[in-house]
Parts: C-alpha cells; sequence; structure tokens
C-alpha cells in the first residue's frame, strides 16, 4: 500500500517527542499499521532542531499553511497549542480535505463542537488521545473499551504540575509557593502556571471526558473550576489526621438531576488508590454499570509519553483512510445526533461532605457556637480537631469534617458563621468517598 504522509506543525517538546518515536519504532508502526508513515512536511518558528530530530531531508516551512495547503498530505498533526492559531489551522486542513491529529485541549475543549461537526460534514477524523492524560490511552477506553457501559462517574487526577506541587505539601511539609517554585525549576510547571494550578487545564480535559461519558455537547465554560493555590500546610497535615489526603481532582458524575463537572481540591480517604498517585503522575476513576470500578494510571506529560499518543493516533488515522466515515467511531463516543441537552448542575446543586478549617477565638461556647448553624441546616459533623490552645496566636484552628450536604446549604452556614464575632476567617475543601 502506498505510505500514509503526515504533515506536523510544531517541533515543541510534543511535536519533536512524536517526531522521535515516528522514527525510532518505525518498524513495529509500519507493521501495525499495514503501511509506511512517512513524516512528509514540517512548519515551525524555525529550523535549529531539524538535524536533531533528522528532518534535514523534510520539506520545512515556518508557515503553517504550506504544510496544510499541500496537497500529498494525508494526515495535519496540529502541536502548536493555543486556540487562536491552532484553530484556524485545524478549521483550514479540514476545509482542505486532511485528517487532524491534535494534542491540544484548549481547542477541543472549547472549539471541538465546531471542529467535530466541519469535520463530520467533510467526512474527516479529528483525534484527540494527546489532549487528555497524556500518554494514558483514556480517551480509547472510555469510547471504544468502556462502550457497553453506562458511565457513572469520574473522577481524575489529570494535572501533572498541580498533583507534584500537593505531593511535595504532603511529603516534604512545604507552603504552595515552595513547592511551585520546584516545579518550575524541574520544569513541570510553565513560567506562568495559571492553568496548572488553577484548575484551567484539568478543566479542558474534564470537560472532553465528560462528553465522551455522558453523550453531551462540549461546555468548556460550564465546568466549575477552583485552583490549589490556597491549600496551606497546615491543610494537608489536618486532612492527614483525619485520615485523608488532598487531590487536585476534575470530577463529574451524572444521577437523576443532570450532570455536574467540577475541577476543585478534594480530600479523599487515604486508602485509596488514587490517593497513592504522586508527583507528575495522572490517574483517572472510572465508575461504569458493567465493569464497575476501572483505573488508568500513567505519564500525564512528557515527550515521549505524549508522543505515544499522537503516534497511536496517527495509526488509527492512517488504518481508517479507506472507511466510510459512517463507520468510523464517533468523536465524542456517541453518534452526534444522538448527543443529549442534559441539565448541566451549578456547583451549588452538588452534594458532597466538607473539610472546614475555621480559624476562631479560644473561648468557651465557640464550638457550640458553631454546631448550632449546622444543626440548623441540617448539617451532620462526622469529626472535630481543635488544637493547640497553647498556641500564642489569638486564634486557634477549628476542624471540622461534615457529613454529605447540599453545597448550598452548606454555603449558607459558612456565610452565618462568618459573622461570628469569635470566627476570625475559614476555609473549606470538598470531600469525596470515592466509591465503596
Ligand atoms: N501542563 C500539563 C500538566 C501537561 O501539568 O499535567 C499537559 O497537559
Amino acid at each position: 500500500m502506498q505510505p500514509v504522509k503526515i504533515g506536523i506543525l510544531g517541533l515543541g517538546t510534543v511535536g519533536g517527542g512524536t517526531v522521535e518515536v515516528l522514527i525510532k519504532n518505525s518498524t513495529e508502526i509500519a507493521a501495525r499499521t499495514g503501511r509506511d508513515i512517512v513524516i512528509h512536511s514540517v512548519a515551525n518558528l524555525d529550523d535549529k532542531c531539524l538535524k536533531k530530530l533528522k528532518l534535514s531531508t523534510v520539506k520545512f516551512s515556518k508557515d503553517v499553511f504550506d504544510v496544510i495547503n499541500d496537497s500529498q498530505i494525508d494526515i495535519i498533526v496540529e502541536l502548536i497549542g493555543g486556540t487562536d492559531l491552532a484553530k484556524k489551522c485545524v478549521i483550514g486542513a479540514l476545509e482542505a480535505g486532511k485528517h487532524i491529529v491534535t494534542a491540544n485541549k484548549a481547542l477541543i475543549a472549547i472549539h471541538g463542537n465546531e471542529i467535530f461537526s466541519l469535520a463530520q460534514k467533510k467526512g474527516l477524523t479529528v483525534s484527540f488521545e494527546a489532549a487528555v492524560a497524556g500518554g494514558i490511552p483514556i480517551i480509547k477506553a472510555m469510547r471504544e473499551g468502556l462502550s457497553a457501559n453506562k458511565i457513572l462517574s469520574i473522577a481524575g487526577i489529570i494535572n501533572g504540575t498541580g498533583n507534584f506541587i500537593l505531593s511535595k505539601m504532603a511529603e516534604e511539609n512545604v507552603k504552595f509557593a515552595d513547592a511551585l517554585k520546584q516545579a518550575q525549576d524541574l520544569g513541570y510547571a510553565e513560567s506562568d502556571p495559571t492553568f496548572d494550578v488553577e484548575g484551567i487545564d484539568a478543566a479542558h480535559k474534564l470537560c472532553i471526558m465528560s462528553s465522551i461519558a455522558f453523550g453531551i455537547k462540549l461546555q468548556f465554560d460550564k465546568v466549575y473550576t477552583e485552583g490549589i493555590s490556597a491549600i496551606k500546610p497546615d491543610d494537608v497535615k489536618h486532612a492527614k489526621q483525619l485520615g485523608y489526603v488532598i487531590k487536585h481532582l476534575g470530577i463529574a458524575k451524572q444521577d437523576k438531576n443532570g450532570v455536574q463537572m467540577r475541577v476543585h481540591p478534594t480530600l479523599i480517604p487515604d486508602n485509596k488508590l488514587l490517593s497513592n498517585v504522586d508527583g507528575v503522575m495522572n490517574a483517572v476513576l472510572i465508575q461504569s454499570d458493567a465493569l464497575g470500578e476501572s483505573l488508568y494510571y500513567g505519564a500525564g506529560a512528557g515527550a515521549h509519553p505524549t508522543a505515544s499518543a499522537v503516534v497511536a493516533d496517527i495509526i488509527d488515522v492512517a488504518r481508517v483512510l479507506t472507511s466510510d466515515p459512517k463507520n468510523r467511531v464517533p468523536h465524542l463516543a456517541f453518534q452526534p445526533n444522538k448527543l443529549q441537552n442534559t441539565t448541566i448542575l451549578a456547583i451549588e446543586q452538588i452534594t458532597s461532605s466538607y473539610y472546614i478549617n475555621l480559624q476562631v477565638i479560644d473561648e468557651a461556647g465557640v464550638l457550640a457556637q458553631i454546631s448550632k448553624i449546622l444543626s440548623d441546616k441540617n448539617i451532620s459533623i462526622e469529626a472535630v480537631i481543635q488544637h493547640d490552645t497553647k498556641n500564642p496566636q489569638p486564634q486557634v484552628p477549628l476542624i471540622i469534617l461534615t457529613r454529605q450536604v447540599k453545597e448550598r446549604f452548606m454555603d449558607e452556614a459558612l456565610t452565618k458563621i462568618a459573622k461570628l464575632s469569635t470566627v476570625h476567617s475559614y476555609n473549606r475543601i470538598r470531600c469525596e468517598q470515592l466509591g465503596d
């Protein structure tokens, strides 16, 4: 068979890794695909890396549209990131009749509905395995491996940088800012780490997984997103005393009321597999009705782990080039005309238990005042920790772990608690039991 010709846009970390994996494993890849995969042309801001990547004989341009409009190319591999130029490239390539492989989670989460609709009209495929959890084949697992199941919930550690920071805070009792500095020094976090630590990167990934799980359109703007920058070493310590660890989770669930999609710091029991996922590793826990619980673990970032997913997508697209578009796996797992308008729940409508860290005046009756407000809202207390009355500070920490309650009632209770003259400040973290 004729070789499949690909054009790669962007030769950064993931683009470079993709070239290396394609070259290193070319024999196995061709044997699996049934034909050779040839890098026909590449576009990058400069040509400095071409020699190192053994691309000196490959067509090169600084203009992505030279590659996109090259009539010899079957598949465009978009690895430039961002949403502006990347969107123009993907739309332009689809208009030019090219299949797409991309690692771009922001692009898919924000513009995926429009992109998939155009691809469907053109009978083309857009593959995006590397957009979620790096090298873990989670899209394939959910879209194909679990296609017999009704998916009930997803809970994932889907940002390696954030997980590295929380792991360091737990292991070394360091502050958030110091752990972030270590992540930056090791090259995990971006110099502007907002997307990682404020949960935006995880929200992109959760949005994509939720659509595939529940058969809904991509709705990034409806993902509730809260970062980890307010977590204190004391929270990590108190969580440990209560038998929990703090993880930055992406959580999506569907019940009779609708779908919830949320990214926030979360206390999870310390005996769960997810609580032992440390450092930059990612993991996704899925509850589905036929299989039950399944866990997917691996490297969520890095040149070769991400290239593993990119190249697997290239192979998949190469295999279906000649197949009837109607018989291909749908982009979002469900046939486009079967996507549902399921209600997406606001964060006030979810039910959770809560860890509350209150800074209170150390005097008689404070706990009674707070428990009265909680009990008036029918909020039951699971555990209380009151420490260190010898503390020279005027306030002492009072830690309360509640049972499950609707978030709206918790909000109302906390608004009243915050008005007590004996309460200086508080923070709260949601808590999940993660199944049995
Ligand atoms: N910045 C991401 C992370 C990697 O830290 O997990 C790519 O998604």
